[in-house]
This record gives C-alpha cells, structure tokens and sequence, in this order.
C-alpha cells in the first residue's frame, strides 16, 4: 500500500475524515494504528486498554491483528479489553452471541488473557443488571479510561446500542434496540422474531471519554447515516453526532460510505 492507495481529507474542522478506496486497505491501516498503540504501550510497562465493537465492520480489522500476531509477533499480552455490547438475553454459548463473534475474529488467536478481556454478560437476571453494568464502568475507570476505542454505526446512528435518545452522559446499561437495528439483524438471526428486543450497552460516557476514538463505515448503505452523524445537528435523536464535539475521533470510510459527504470530492 502506497500513499497514492489513500484518499485523504480532512472534512471541517473538529471532526477528521478519511476516505480509503477500499475497506480491506481502511482496516489494514486501522489495525496498524491498534498494533502500534499495544507497541508502544508495552515499551512503556503499561496496559493497551481497548474498547471493541462486533458487526461487519471491525472483521477485516482483527483478520489484520490475527495476521501481525502469528506473522509479525505481535503480542497482545498486556491487552485489556471492554466491548461495547452483548445481546440480553443471550447465552455466551450461542453461535450468535457477541462473545462467540470476538473468539472467533480474535480471542481465540491471539495471546490475551482470559482474564483481561470483558463483555457484556447477557446471561444475568434482570436484578442483577444494574450492579454488573456499575461494575463494568468502574473497571473501565480503574484501568484510567479506554485508551482507543473502535466503533462501527448503526443505520440509526448508534454507537454501541446506544439507540436514539441516549445522553453524551449515559452509563452501561440495559437498552431497548430501536426497530430499525432489529431489522437489520433479520438476516443473522433467521427472522424478526428471533433478533433479541434488548441488549446491554456501554454508555455513551465511556466512549466519548477514550482518549483515542475511531469509527468505521462502509459501503453506500452507511452514505445517509455517515452524513447525518458528520454533518447534522447534534443531538440525542442521532447519538453519533456527538462524535463531532469529540478531537479525539477520526471517521475511517471506504467511498461509499464518504459518498453523501458535501466536502468529500
Ligand atoms: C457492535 C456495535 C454496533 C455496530 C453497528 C454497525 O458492537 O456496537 O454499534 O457497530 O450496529 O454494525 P455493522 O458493523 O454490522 O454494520
């Protein structure tokens, strides 16, 4: 990959924007940026603490980490990390749970230990709920914040399951999924019947708080909602556009997703 590979530009003046051709050279570069963070933290004796997201759009991302781990050496042992959600209910077990996703992807081909990694429980009871979610933000503030937090966007402009009406000030929690986000999951599930109604999400507070943000789209499917959350007042309506009070975040789009942009040519 060259420079010449990379379409860059930065669109206004909080937010940078960067435009890749394809999503395979975004995430290569994606997955750099993480080793080089896990790198330099190891340097320095300290924890890399990520905040991960499942979906389409980090796979080629850990398929990238897995490929610098077994070929390159890159070691993921002071690796900590938080991911933003799990279905509720849904047994770790499942084939569909977040938990399986992350092994399959990642955990299960690197050298992070057990111990050090965290995801949403969605076997809990319901009373159980909000002192696990209280405890998962503590352990998120007692490794001091998540130094790089990777964020996919659902079509209704949510980050995590962070649905329309969440607060820059929301903490982990258990959340109702909009209509639209269970619509989109038909196809995994096998039908609308079978796509869970909740799901436990890390809040909007810890996310905003990471010291490094990057969220990713791709494909013209994203173009509409990658406008609104860049270019569109901000609001709890579109929980992503509070990316935009944020310096610390970078949007990493293929052409597709940057398609609607007004300042993207
Ligand atoms: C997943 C998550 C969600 C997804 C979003 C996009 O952990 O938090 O916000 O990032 O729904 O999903 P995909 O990547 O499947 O389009």
């Amino acid at each position: 990959m060259s420079q010449s590979d990379i379409l860059c530009k930065t669109l206004g003046e909080r937010v940078s924007v960067r435009v890749f051709p394809s999503q395979m050279v975004a995430s290569i570069v994606v997955a750099r940026r993480i080793a080089e963070l896990i790198r330099a933290k190891q340097a320095a004796g300290m924890p890399a603490v990520l905040g991960l997201a499942t979906g389409n759009t980090p796979i080629q991302v850990y398929a990238e980490l897995v490929r610098m781990h077994r070929e390159e050496g890159l070691s993921f042992a002071n690796v900590v990390t938080f991911n933003l959600d799990e279905y509720y209910p849904m047994p770790a077990s499942s084939a569909l749970s977040y938990v399986s996703f992350m092994r399959k992807h990642l955990f299960d081909h690197v050298d992070i230990p057990q111990e050090q990694i965290h995801i949403p429980d969605g076997t809990l009871d319901e009373e159980a709920i909000l002192g696990y979610c209280r405890d998962y933000d503590q352990k998120i503030e007692d490794f001091g914040g998540l130094d790089f937090q990777l964020l996919g966007i659902g079509l209704t402009g949510h980050i995590g399951f962070n649905e329309p009406g969440s607060t820059p000030d929301t903490v982990t929690r258990l959340v109702t999924l909009a209509d639209l986000t269970r619509r989109d999951a038909i196809d995994t599930f096998g039908g609308l019947a079978h796509v869970p109604e909740k799901a436990i999400t890390m809040g909007m507070r810890s996310i905003l708080q990471a010291r490094e943000i990057v969220l990713m789209a791709w494909s013209p499917k994203k173009a509409e909602i990658v406008k609104k959350a860049l270019e569109g007042e901000i609001s709890a309506e579109v929980p992503a556009t509070f990316l935009q009070l944020c310096p610390q975040v970078e949007f990493i789009l293929d052409r597709g997703a940057a398609s609607l942009l007004s300042e993207y040519v």
